[in-house]
């Protein structure tokens, strides 16, 4: 960025935390939406008309009516590892460069796997609830909220790339066995001791199936009717990649019917989640509202890398978290600046 040029003009959609957005405001002109909840796509729109960089959440639609609002803008930046919510084609067919934050948030969203897991399966929301409600009337009782032992049982990681290894990482320490299925060679996985099945087989042999997969067409209602059935009865399902990777109806379904033992879910078809999910009425599901990588540090560190990417490329370098490379043929760097 040269300084007498006038500074690039960026809309963030949301209040990022202070590390980012410190730079953020001080490299480039930017404007923040700070309401709590999202920009409506019309503001989105609007805001879009006249800036050169959007940096949006993996809650806002960036499809081809905002880039169609959009003939200046030159890159979102999305703070998220994941971007299913971006028209990553379209942006590359226009040129507009599109950055994730990966890595940062590995270890956090895989620790928070592993709480829904041992949330669900030692009852522990149920627990916390009994206590509360009153229901803890007598002071001890052998099958008071008996829940599934994870030592030594058989963890099913389904998309075994750097969340789903931490995943199994953790699962070491638990002496369990480990199962993965990819559609791409996972060495480093394999190196744990983890063994490569088919998804059935997976599905049928594990304990915990823990799902880790990015939202594609390919991965939409991955884990459907006929997929639950291969689930052990006493087998629990936890999902923090993305809602939709999950039928629910099917999930429900499964659960009402006892075909699996429980679910831990930080993601959902529709998010917020309505209040009238079926879902939510059962004892034996264990909710969030996808916060998997809502740590301080980790939020910290993801703003950091938005505001890394977007400096990265105002200096007409390559960003370090480009998710479209591809859109460096279609519009190079050398012809933006
Ligand atoms: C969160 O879901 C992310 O994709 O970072």
């Amino acid at each position: 960025m040269v300084n007498c040029m006038p500074k690039p003009k960026v809309y963030v959609t949301r209040d990022l935390p202070e590390r980012g957005l410190k730079i953020i405001k001080e490299r480039f002109d930017a404007e923040v939406w700070r309401e709590y909840a999202p920009p409506p796509k019309k503001v989105i729109i609007e805001k879009a008309r006249d800036v050169d960089a959007l940096a949006s959440l993996l809650s806002d639609k960036i499809d081809a009516e905002v880039f169609d609002a959009a003939p200046k803008l030159k890159i979102v930046t999305q703070l998220a590892v994941g971007f299913d919510n971006i028209d990553v084609p379209e942006a590359t067919k226009r040129g507009i460069y599109v950055t994730n934050t990966p890595e940062v948030l590995t270890d956090t969203t895989a620790d928070f796997a592993w709480a829904l897991l041992m949330a669900v399966a030692r009852r522990v929301a149920e627990a916390d609830r009994y206590v509360r409600t009153g229901q803890w009337k007598v002071g001890w009782h052998p099958s008071m909220l008996q829940g599934r032992d994870v030592y030594g049982a058989t963890i099913g990681v389904v998309g075994a790339g750097r969340i789903g290894y931490a995943v199994a990482k953790r699962a070491t320490g638990f002496d369990m066995k480990i199962l993965f299925y990819d559609v791409v060679p996972r060495p480093e996985i394999e190196r744990l001791g983890a063994k490569k099945v088919d998804l059935d087989t997976l599905l049928k042999e594990s304990d915990f199936v823990s799902i880790h997969v990015p939202l594609m067409k390919e991965t939409h209602h991955l884990i459907n009717a006929e997929r639950l059935k291969l689930m052990k009865k006493t087998a629990y399902l936890i999902n923090n990649s993305r809602g939709p990777v999950v039928d629910e109806k099917a999930l429900y379904q499964a659960l009402k019917e006892g075909r699996i033992a429980g679910v831990g879910l930080d993601v959902f078809e529709q998010e917020p989640t309505p209040l009238d999910n079926p879902l939510l009425t059962l004892d034996n599901v264990v909710v969030a509202p996808h916060i998997s990588s809502a740590s301080y540090e980790t939020r910290s560190q993801m703003a950091e890398m938005v505001a890394e990417n977007l400096v990265a490329f105002f200096e007409g370098r390559k960003p370090p978290n480009l998710v479209n490379p591809d859109v460096m043929k279609v519009r190079p760097l050398s012809k933006l600046f």
